[in-house]
Parts: structure tokens; C-alpha cells; sequence
């Protein structure tokens, strides 16, 4: 191997460890990676698919989006330019992206890179003080560029989405396959490096919508502390189709929307059982005065003050590469 190859081969593989710290559903990282020279290809890994949760794959494909934009978002802040192919092969659907290093540029982005490290998924309640309109304006603009777009739950829509939100944790509870897939990704093999440890979710407290119950039989191991969700804002990511091509733009603008609340200071926990729980999906729908297709909805404020949200396991970089 010339000592050129073997640099860009750094270069990919290290990319790929930034990605892989990239959040996913029930955190089941359904990605794989490879690299030919100069290109590192992005697969769907249909093996950790949730198969009752996610049927469609909407789910699987909007992470894959997640873990492409760390890429994207790595080999910018190392001076690469990337040039992005996605779905680049109607035959193949699986193949989600073909990313190329085309030389050198200038390094772009060092407070995105430095937020994907620090950026943990805080289900604990926010604090009272108010998220700033600058701040979601800028998340708007930012999504747009994916063409997706960010539609604000008003404060008089609170208490239907409210209903909505506990409706799809009724729905979601009473059906048997999703509480089993709930119960494998919650309670994975020690070393698994994957799913969704007691340690990273509250259990139900006070707060203005309810989040999804992780461990219905109570055994979350996160003080909620002392915030209400007060100043948190809803957002919910929507797209005018409803294609796993959209469906991938969604992960990119979710990425995108989750490092600039991490690089601001602030938090955020993704809210997806109002849309996986397709009566609540549509509810969510014609409160959002049918405005194209949800996608993800998210939560953004103000951490309280207080240790910072605990880390989730992740697989090695290595389990996550397919050689050539
Ligand atoms: C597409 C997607 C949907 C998610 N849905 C939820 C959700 O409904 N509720 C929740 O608390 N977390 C949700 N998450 C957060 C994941 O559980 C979390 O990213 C994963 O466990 C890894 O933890 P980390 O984000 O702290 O790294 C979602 C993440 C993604 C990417």
C-alpha cells in the first residue's frame, strides 16, 4: 500500500469513528461502511432494522442520514471536500451513499466537529428559561438546505399534541411486537455496544408532553432533576414527499439541527413514537394544519444546570467496516 493510499484510508476510517458515535433509533447504529480507494460507501444494515417499530425502514434510513452528515461534518472540519452521491443505485436501495474525497480544502465547521463528541441525548426536563426565535430561525434555515422543514408546535397546540404524544405511548405499550423489540434493545448482551441502557432514561415525571417509556417496569436509572420542559420548544421536521430519500435528508437536517443545539449550549431528545404509531402520525398531521410529512419531531432547551447527559454505548469502528 503507497503511503498515499494508506493517508486516505486514515481519512476514511476516521471519519467513520466520528459517525459512529452518530444517534440512531433505539441507538441499533443500522449502518455499515467501505471503503474503495478514494470513496467510502454508506449501506443500510437491514439486520438491525426494528421490525415491528419501523416497518417502512423510515427510522433505519433517517439514522443512516444522522451518521452520513457526522461524515460530512469530520471530513469538512479536516480541510477534505467530499462529494456526496446518495441512493446512487436504483437497484441496489440498500446502498445509501457514495461519498468521494475530491482534494483538499479549507477546514470548515470546527465547532459542529467539536459538538459530535459532546452531543448525548438529554431526556431529562429543561429548564423554564426560553429557547431564543434566532436560535430556531437559524435550525429553519440550516434544514432547508436539505430541503426539509422545521414547523413549530404553538404554544395552543400544546395540549393536542399532548394527547397526540400520550396516545402513541398507549398504542405503542399495547402492542406486544414493539414492547418485545423495546424490551431486546433496552436490555442488550453486556459488550453489545448498542441500545438503550436504564442510564440514559427518567423515568415519568412532571413535564409538558411525555416522552417514550424506555422501561415500563421503572427501571430508568436518570434523575429527572428539577426542570418542567418550561422554556423547551417542539420542532418537527417535515418533507414534502415521502420517499427514503427524504427520509435520508431528514437524518442530514436532524444531524445538522442536533450539533448546532449541542455547539449553542443547548439540548435536545428526538420524540419519534408520535410518528412511528401511524394513528398518531396523523394526528400529528392535521395539527400541523396538513403541512407535508412528518418526520421527527424533537425537543430543544435549556439543560438545568447539573452533570452533563450520560454517554451510550457504541460498537467498535471495526465491527462497523466490511473489508474489502
Ligand atoms: C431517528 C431517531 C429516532 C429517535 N427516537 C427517539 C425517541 O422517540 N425517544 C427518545 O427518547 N430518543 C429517541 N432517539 C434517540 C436515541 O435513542 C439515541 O440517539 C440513542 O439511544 C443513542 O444515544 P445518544 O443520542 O445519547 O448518543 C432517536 C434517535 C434517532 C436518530
Amino acid at each position: 500500500m503507497s503511503d498515499r493510499t494508506s493517508t486516505t484510508e486514515e481519512t476514511l476510517r476516521s471519519a467513520v469513528a466520528a459517525a459512529r458515535l452518530a444517534p440512531s433509533i433505539f441507538n441499533t447504529q443500522p449502518w455499515r461502511w467501505q471503503i474503495r480507494d478514494n470513496t467510502l460507501e454508506l449501506r443500510a444494515d437491514r439486520s438491525r432494522q426494528l421490525a415491528a417499530t419501523d416497518p417502512d425502514g423510515r427510522m433505519l434510513m433517517i439514522s443512516c442520514g444522522v451518521a452520513l452528515h457526522h461524515v460530512r461534518v469530520a471530513l469538512a472540519a479536516e480541510g477534505h471536500q467530499a462529494l456526496v452521491d446518495t441512493l446512487p443505485d436504483a437497484e441496489d436501495p440498500d446502498l445509501v451513499a457514495r461519498i468521494t474525497l475530491a482534494g483538499a480544502a479549507a477546514p470548515a465547521g470546527a465547532r459542529l466537529r467539536e459538538a459530535i463528541a459532546r452531543r448525548h441525548t438529554d431526556r431529562r426536563p429543561f429548564a423554564d428559561t426560553p429557547v431564543s426565535e434566532a436560535f430556531v430561525d437559524q435550525l429553519r434555515t440550516s434544514s432547508e438546505t436539505y430541503g426539509v422543514y422545521v414547523a413549530e408546535l404553538a404554544r395552543d397546540s400544546m395540549v393536542r399534541f399532548q394527547v397526540t404524544a400520550a396516545r402513541a405511548g398507549e398504542l405503542d405499550e399495547g402492542d406486544p411486537a414493539r414492547q418485545a423489540e423495546l424490551l431486546e434493545w433496552t436490555h442488550r448482551p453486556t459488550g453489545s455496544g448498542d441500545g438503550v441502557p436504564p442510564a440514559t432514561a427518567v423515568p415519568a415525571t412532571p413535564r409538558k408532553i411525555p416522552l417514550r417509556t424506555f422501561f415500563p417496569d421503572g427501571a430508568e436509572g436518570l434523575l429527572p432533576g428539577p426542570g418542567h420542559d418550561g422554556g423547551a420548544r417542539y420542532l418537527v421536521l417535515w418533507t414534502t414527499d415521502d420517499e427514503p430519500s427524504d427520509w435520508l435528508a431528514t437524518g442530514q437536517a436532524m444531524s445538522l439541527a442536533l450539533l448546532e443545539t449541542t455547539a449553542s449550549g443547548l439540548a435536545a431528545s428526538p420524540m419519534t413514537d408520535v410518528i412511528e404509531v401511524p394513528a398518531s402520525r396523523m394526528l400529528l398531521h392535521r395539527l400541523l394544519d396538513n403541512l407535508g410529512h412528518a418526520q421527527v419531531a424533537l425537543r430543544v432547551g435549556v439543560p438545568v444546570a447539573g452533570e452533563a447527559a450520560p454517554e451510550t454505548p457504541r460498537r467498535a469502528v471495526a465491527e462497523m467496516i466490511t473489508e474489502k
